[in-house]
């Protein structure tokens, strides 16, 4: 945590341009790192995570989501809650692995996002399949594995998205915040399920397959470091 409230501090001094670098110009890393560190980097990555969702509606309002566009639309918002997990997921070893620190700074972002898709998911699903009837949506939930895994799964991302600010990061305090947000691998973990218990209707285990070899990687990673640095 500590590390997490101290990322701007270490950013900048990790983006001091290292001997080699003020010899032979700049590295490519500083480069990079210097371009994440301008200030148009937060609003554009804004932009871009909200880039899905417009091309979304765009497509719906457009009659470009097919023969079923209410269920492209929920099945896009899926998707992208996915996607936004697995990247919030990448940030950590990214940075350690390039030494980009900086990357740490759109992890929030990322994350507040990913909950905003799975929101969004939530409420297509809600509207779209079930006309908002709360007592059809629990029936549904309770009847139908993959709808429970996913609703489980959103229910894990809440605490997370609600203690996602600065006030709350205080008010828990570091270590609680730390232990608590520890929950996203569980969410990671039964959003996969969801979305592989969907499709082993279909018999279609492509896609899952290559969510789960990188969740695999992303979560073998994170265990191995953790031996590692003891
Ligand atoms: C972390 C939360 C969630 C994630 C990551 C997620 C992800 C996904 C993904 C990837 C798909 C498949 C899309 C495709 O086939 O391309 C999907 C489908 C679906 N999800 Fe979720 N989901 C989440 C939460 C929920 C919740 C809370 C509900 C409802 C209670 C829900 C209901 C559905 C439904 C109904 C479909 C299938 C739509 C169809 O019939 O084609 N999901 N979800």
């Amino acid at each position: 945590m500590k590390r997490f409230l101290t990322t701007a501090l270490q950013d900048k001094r990790r983006a001091a341009p290292s001997s080699s670098a003020a010899l032979g110009g700049r590295t490519t890393r500083s480069v990079v790192q210097g371009a994440l560190m301008h200030r148009a980097a937060k609003p554009l990555l804004f932009l871009l995570c909200l880039g899905p969702l417009a091309w979304l509606i765009y497509a719906a309002a457009t009659n470009q989501l097919g023969a079923n566009p209410a269920e492209a639309l929920i099945r896009g918002l899926g998707d992208w809650t996915l996607r936004g997990l697995w990247l919030t997921l990448a940030i950590t070893p990214l940075r350690e692995l390039t030494g980009l620190a900086v990357l740490a700074r759109f992890r929030r972002m990322l994350g507040v996002y990913t909950f905003v898709y799975g929101s969004l998911h939530l409420l297509a699903y809600g509207w779209l399949d079930m006309g908002l009837d709360l007592g059809d949506i629990a029936a549904d939930i309770a009847k139908r594995p993959f709808i429970l895994m996913g609703f489980t799964a959103w229910l894990l991302m809440l605490p997370l998205a609600a203690t996602s600010f600065n006030r709350a990061i205080k008010a828990l305090g570091a270590r609680r915040w730390q232990a608590l947000h520890k929950a996203v691998y569980a969410v990671s973990v039964v959003a996969l399920l969801h979305f592989i218990w969907m499709r082993a209707g279909k018999h279609n285990f492509a896609e899952p397959a290559v969510y789960g070899v990188i969740l695999a990687a992303l979560l073998g990673w994170r265990a191995w470091r953790r031996f590692t640095r003891k």
